[in-house]
């Protein structure tokens, strides 16, 4: 196997920063990446807390006036991971989430902020560094977006470029003059086979107009977008492109998620003694303040509140929940609305629903750990990573019946296949409230519901497989543009 070089450009990464998903996906890939002869650099934004996790990096290059200010291009590893760092103080040093202010709106500069870490990954792509001249740029979300596109501007031989979806909800749209002002030409803003969106221009479709091939985190997914509704605006672009769009399920990290030597967990447990999980179960009923029982069922969340979770439906559903005598843990942060709305449901109803508002690691493996089953009620779910999390613990998932979630969970009601959970669809609050009835019904029956879990837990949710495929991706893109 010719070893290939692949740049991955990424706006977080798991352990350095995270927000979501992504993170997880570019920090485990690179790795796994490696048993199929893929040699994966990652490059991200200088955040403060990447450049004080890589005090020792070496300094490549240094610009005095990099997109406004002084700059430098880093490399180190941590983690397992090499990285290139861009190190922007005037675009990056700034505290808290990468994308929005503490007061939760988009830094104004979003649009330069992002370019100009594309701009320096398409002159990685030219040889910007001798020692990793890449075979393949792979871009992921709006953030990486323009990547693809100034490659393709810059008019010289490049390397294959690959445009990753994690989300069509973040498209990265700003205004047509940006173009001009971070060095792409004036007239693709107004093109509608160059940047032009809708008046504006949009990273995500920069991106997705000039990426030689197009991928995202799940089959389903990738035939959703193709619909006017699931393609948020870009539908239309992804049928024309559809020869090079494909779906590649996510994996997790199976030593981060791992019962057995999980350090976040009150009990480890493995197939042999899942009657442990029992404990894990009494101390997460302990720290959400909910009654001890063995008997009631727990569902666990893990979850940005936001409008694509489903979770203002799983609020409707709450009088289910209490009816049927289940218990509710849930963990997130987003939006104000529903933080607000879940944690007076809490207050409203001591002991049966308990709410912690934030972004907890070591809780998200307790609930992993301890409830019964997980649920993930997403309107559109590109993968979605909760739901393999849970597969490996033993949390029986509850999902939508869309995206990643319908590819990875196998109903109770599919013939032919093993039950590793239960799907609900329309994506409505009825349907919910009525699967919530029927895991209810399974979960008292003790011999099925211990086959729901021995299922799920005999379940691959690694990225052995999966890396496969973006392996032979990479290749095959290769071999296309040598012919
Ligand atoms: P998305 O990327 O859309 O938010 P995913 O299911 O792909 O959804 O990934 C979410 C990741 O973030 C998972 O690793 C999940 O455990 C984690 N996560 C989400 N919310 C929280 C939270 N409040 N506390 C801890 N981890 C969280
Ligand atoms: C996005 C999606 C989620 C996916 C993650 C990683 O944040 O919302 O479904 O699992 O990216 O690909």
């Amino acid at each position: 196997m010719t070893p290939v070089r692949v740049l991955a450009v990424a706006s977080e990464v798991y352990p350095i920063v995270k927000t979501g998903g992504l993170a997880d996906v570019a920090g485990a890939l690179p790795t796994a990446l490696k048993a199929h002869g893929i040699e994966m650099r990652t490059l991200m934004p200088g955040y403060p807390d990447v450049i004080r996790l890589l005090s020792g990096a070496e300094e490549l290059r240094s610009w005095p006036d990099y997109f406004g200010g002084p700059g430098r291009l880093l490399a180190g590893s941590r983690d397992g991971l090499d990285l290139f760092v861009l190190d922007v103080p005037h675009l990056y040093a700034r505290p808290g989430n990468p994308y929005v202010t503490a007061e939760g709106v988009d830094w104004p500069d979003n649009g330069v902020r992002f370019a100009a870490l594309a701009r320096v990954a398409a002159d990685i792509g030219h040889g910007l560094v001798p020692a990793f001249v890449p075979d393949v740029v792979h871009a992921h979300d709006w953030q990486a977006g323009l990547a693809p596109a100034y490659l393709h501007y810059d008019g010289r031989p490049r390397p294959g470029t690959v445009m990753t979806i994690h989300n069509m909800a973040y498209q990265g749209k700003f205004d047509r003059t940006l173009a001009g002002a971070v060095g792409l030409p004036r007239d693709a803003a107004f093109d509608v086979h160059g940047l032009e969106y809708f008046g504006g221009i949009s990273f995500l479709k920069a991106g997705l107009q000039f990426a030689d091939r197009i991928t995202t985190v799940s089959p389903t997914y990738a035939h959703e977008i193709q619909s006017d509704e699931g393609g948020m605006g870009l539908g239309g672009l992804l049928r024309e492109r559809s020869s090079v769009l494909s779906g590649i399920l996510n994996g997790i990290d199976v030593d981060v998620w791992n019962p057995q030597t999980d350090p976040h967990i009150a009990y480890r447990f493995s197939t042999q003694d899942i009657a442990f999980r029992a404990a894990n179960k009494a101390v997460l009923q302990q720290q959400f303040n909910l009654d001890s029982s063995d008997e009631a069922p727990l569902l666990g969340v893990i979850s940005r509140l936001s409008w694509q979770k489903g979770l203002d439906l799983l609020l409707e559903a709450i009088p289910t929940i209490l009816d049927q005598g289940m218990q509710l843990a849930l963990l997130g942060s987003g939006e104000r609305d529903l933080q607000d709305r879940y944690q007076a449901v809490a207050r409203a109803n001591p002991g049966r629903i308990g709410v912690l508002i934030g972004y907890d690691e070591i809780l998200a493996h307790l609930i992993q750990a301890g409830s019964d089953a997980l649920l993930v009620p997403s309107r559109f779910e590109p993968c979605g990573l909760t739901q393999l999390c849970a597969l490996r613990y033993g949390a029986v998932p509850i999902v939508s019946r869309v995206g990643g979630l319908e590819d990875t969970i196998v109903d109770i009601g599919e013939a032919g296949r093993d039950a590793t959970g239960f799907k609900f669809g329309p994506v409505t609050a009825d349907a919910l409230a009525g699967t919530l009835r029927k895991a209810n019904a399974a979960f008292h029956d003790k011999a099925t519901w211990r086959r729901l879990q021995l299922s799920g837990l005999a379940t691959d949710v690694s990225w052995r497989n999966r890396a496969g495929e973006y392996a032979a991706l990479y290749r095959g893109l290769m071999a296309s543009r040598r012919m």
